[in-house]
């Protein structure tokens, strides 16, 4: 699919068909995320994938309940590392670019989803603290 047929399709997506996603298509979606513009070429972003069922429940109960995050077959988490942003940019790139940087990565991997014909959801409702313990991401 072209880039403009994947802008102009894509939307958000909250049912998925059961149906594990081969781990080569997850690692273009990831590659796709990685190739983001990013302030100073920090790339202050990790990307962590679960697919595991008791993972992908406990990221939605995260979530406010938001049951359609435990259907999809893989979940990932995009994290912003702010000391790596902090370290090059200060506050503006703790509180801003860290920011900006993934969320350009994440829109990188909703259009791949979209050319590779899958759905995705982009999900901004979450408990820090909860999702942080899921993952067991560190304080920054
Ligand atoms: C920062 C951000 C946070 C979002 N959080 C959620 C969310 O928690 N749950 C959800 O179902 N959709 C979420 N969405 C998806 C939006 O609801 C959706 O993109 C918007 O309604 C436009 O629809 P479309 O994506 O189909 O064009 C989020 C989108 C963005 C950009």
């Amino acid at each position: 699919m072209e880039l403009l047929e994947a802008i102009m399709e894509r939307r958000s997506v909250r049912v998925f068909k059961k149906q594990d996603l081969p781990e080569e298509l997850v690692e273009k979606i990831i590659d796709s995320a990685r190739r983001a513009p990013s302030a100073g070429n920090v790339q202050p972003w990790e990307f962590l994938v679960a697919r595991q069922e008791a993972t992908r429940q406990r990221l939605a109960n995260a979530a406010f309940n938001q049951t359609y995050i435990k259907e999809a077959p893989v979940v990932i988490v995009v994290c912003a590392d702010e000391k790596r942003a902090q370290q090059a940019y200060g506050d503006r790139g703790k509180n801003l670019y860290c920011i900006q940087d993934t969320a350009a990565a994440i829109q990188n991997i909703l259009l791949t989803a979209c050319s590779l014909g899958l759905g995705s959801c982009w999900v901004g409702a979450f408990r820090e603290e909860a999702v942080k313990e899921v993952i067991n991401a560190p304080e920054e």
